[in-house]
């Protein structure tokens, strides 16, 4: 449902999508958890990269991608919409993609 405030979060996986909602500034990778959605994460301090995952974020949605990102994932992956969800923190709509068998990227070539 959604509330007053609340910033929507459009879910792909596979062909389905759902739709969550968070406050500004809640954590992208707590507000998937929250939603009990089978994401993988172990750190949540942007040093394991397990988090990582394709989005689209239009622009002023999130920060851009901190340096600890752009350490860990590198330019190729950042450019691809790759992001750290712990590292993410919501400041408007955007969409989160997890591969087709619900889990958090397994694109460890990243
Ligand atoms: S949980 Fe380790 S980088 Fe996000």
């Amino acid at each position: 449902m959604e509330k007053k405030d609340s910033i929507a979060v459009t879910v792909w996986e596979g062909t389905r999508q759902q739709v969550i909602y968070l406050t500004p500034g809640d954590n992208l990778l707590m507000g998937l958890v929250r939603a009990k959605l089978p994401i993988d994460f172990f750190c949540t301090t942007g040093k394991c990269r397990t988090c990582a995952l394709r989005m689209q974020i239009p622009e002023g949605s999130a920060s851009g991608a901190s340096a600890t990102e752009q350490y860990r994932l590198g330019q190729d992956a950042l450019g691809k919409g790759f992001r750290l969800a712990c590292q993410v923190y919501v400041s408007g709509p955007l969409s989160v993609y997890l591969d087709a068998s619900g889990s958090a990227c397994t694109d460890r070539n990243l």
